[in-house]
């Protein structure tokens, strides 16, 4: 493969996404960050130079699975010391799967400041897709809030508690449309927000009618779970996380934080016109309004509005429709790797949202999750297997209470707690992962959370209503031709199973995509094969046991 390097400058800067300007991070003046546009089997380096100023910083490549170079993850934390202010770092990595991943930031909750970008990985030459399009085309959708990052971590981590809220605006590929209107109660300087700012008048996609578009969206909010969909046009999903899906066609796409879908569009509309793209929220009683773009039918100018109201999205309660796009997905005929016939662990995680201490926080089998000083990473390979005062030794727990536990009832986990364990996996075993959603602190509510995982992709088994009955569940598993993902969502009082194989050597984090789930504890993180892993290079070190270290 071929080497492509970039050189990206991540700052600060005033932007208006949704025509209130705030400060934003970008690269190399962009937000979203430039799109990064590889083939299969080439290394990518990016040399980041840390412009921030006063923050650190670290960027994940979503979906890249990182074999070999674990080192490259670029999670904060967990695979390396954070990028201080007037550092440079190079990630280096190969990617080494046709598909459509992101980067964004991995550092505190950075990511939703507008540090984020979509990668498109090309089949080989020489090798085909197995769908035919004219055209092929990236769009991240986003939510966007208007307080700062530090304001908003700030209040997740304070007692009272202050919610981040609702979004303000959705973007679509990094353009929204704040209504100026309501900025009165936000006690906003005037000339803040300014509706005729050109930087957010709607994104427009240009197509030539009778072309074929693939349309390759991702999602990075922050929070939202949305739905997606173009006026008067069906789309034929056909790739999920860089897998091929059996092709299946919809009206609207649900699309949750981490999660990346290819979809086949056809320009067959009535071309005198141009038409919404439109985008809502799913699965919260959100009062973010539709975030909006045009679908423009060249020659008709790009601004032009379409001449018909924006399509209304889905209700955003309805839970069906969500989850019976989660089963419709299936790895496409002629490009299915069954799983193993069996696992060699199980491990099921129960969400729940907890009070410790008095702190709002979010937990996995009454476990909250932190961070260690020293990244795993570093600790597991440079202690020299003395790990023992770096993180909490005590392996956390493989499940919980399954015959007592009311999955339906404010959660009385009085017993939660707080720590930095970690699950050793074996290397190359096969492990099983149930994912169960809960009630939240407030009566008849549960939430929707997009789990992620680091390093690897692993297969769907399958998803369910209620509580997961290890007894009968198992046996209605998909073995056949599930997807393999990176992300998939856990129904609202629900679950979700997958399984995967622990061959890839390194620590990695699997953890909840909203940004504030994550920081309130949503995760945890995986070691296997440590000793596998080569020489850590000296830019990954600099805090916890490697604090002062030096570096060339
Ligand atoms: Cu895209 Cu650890 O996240
Ligand atoms: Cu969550």
């Amino acid at each position: 493969g071929r080497i492509r390097h970039y050189k990206w400058d991540v700052k600060y800067e005033y932007k208006s996404p949704d025509c209130v300007k705030k400060l934003a991070i970008t690269i190399n003046g962009r937000s979203p960050g430039p799109t990064i546009l590889a083939q299969q089997g080439d290394t990518i380096i990016v040399e980041l130079t840390n412009s921030l100023g006063m923050e650190n910083l670290a960027i994940h490549w979503h979906g890249i699975r990182q074999i070999g170079t674990p080192w490259s993850d670029g999670t904060e934390g967990v695979t390396q010391c954070p990028i201080l202010p007037g550092d440079t770092f190079s990630y280096r990595f190969v990617v080494d799967r046709p598909g459509t991943y992101m980067y964004h930031a991995h550092y505190g909750m950075q990511r939703q400041a507008g540090l984020y970008g979509s990668i498109r990985v090309s089949v080989p030459d020489g090798v085909s897709e197995p769908f035919a399009y004219d055209y092929d085309r990236s769009i991240i959708l986003n939510d966007w809030y208007h307080k700062s990052t530090y304001e908003q971590a700030a209040g997740l981590s304070s007692d009272p508690f202050v919610w981040v809220g609702e979004p303000q605006s959705l973007l679509i590929q990094g353009k929204g449309r704040f209504n100026c209107s309501k900025l009165t109660t936000l006690n906003l300087e005037p000339g803040v927000c300014n509706a005729t700012n050109p930087e957010c008048s709607p994104y427009t996609l240009t197509v030539v009618p009778g072309k074929t578009y693939r349309l390759r969206l991702t999602s990075i909010t922050a929070l939202s779970a949305l739905s997606f969909q173009i006026e008067g046009h069906n789309m034929t999903v056909v790739e999920a996380d860089g897998h091929y899906v059996e092709p299946f066609t919809v009206k609207n796409i649900f699309i949750y934080s981490g999660e990346t879908y290819s979809i086949l569009v056809k320009a067959e509309q009535d071309p005198s016109r141009n038409y919404w793209m439109t985008t809502s929220v799913v699965s919260r009683n959100s009062t973010t309004p539709p975030g909006l773009a045009h679908f423009n039918y060249y020659p008709n100018h790009p601004q032009r509005s379409p001449p018909t109201d924006p399509p209304a999205g889905p209700l955003w309660d309805a839970v069906e429709p969500r989850l019976a796009q989660s089963l419709a997905i299936k790895a496409r005929q002629g490009y299915i790797y069954p799983p193993p016939a069996t696992s060699d662990r199980i491990i099921v995680f129960l969400n729940t949202q907890n009070k410790i201490d008095g702190y709002t926080r979010w937990s996995v089998n009454n476990v909250s999750f932190t961070l260690p000083e020293t990244p795993y990473l570093i600790a597991l390979k440079e202690s020299r297997g003395n790990a023992q005062h770096l993180f909490d030794q005590k392996p956390p727990p493989e499940g919980y209470n399954f015959t007592s536990y009311d999955i339906y009832s404010v959660a009385n986990n009085t017993n939660a707690t707080k720590s930095d364990s970690i699950y050793r996996l074996k290397f190359n075993t096969t492990v099983d992962i149930i994912l169960q959603n809960a009630n939240t602190l407030t009566n008849n509510n549960s939430e929707t959370h997009p789990w992620h995982l680091h390093g690897h992709d692993f297969w769907v088994l399958g998803y369910g209503e209620g509580k997961f009955d290890i007894n009968s569940d198992p046996a209605r598993y998909n073995l056949v031709d599930p997807i393999m993902k990176n992300t998939v969502p856990v129904h609202r009082y629900g679950w979700t199973a997958l399984r995967f194989v622990a061959d890839n050597p390194g620590a990695w984090a699997f953890h909840c995509h909203i940004e504030s789930h994550l920081y309130m504890g949503m995760g945890v993180v995986f070691e296997e094969g440590i000793e596998k892993v080569g020489k850590l290079p000296s830019q990954n070190m600099g805090c916890g046991i490697t604090k002062g270290f030096w570096k060339p």
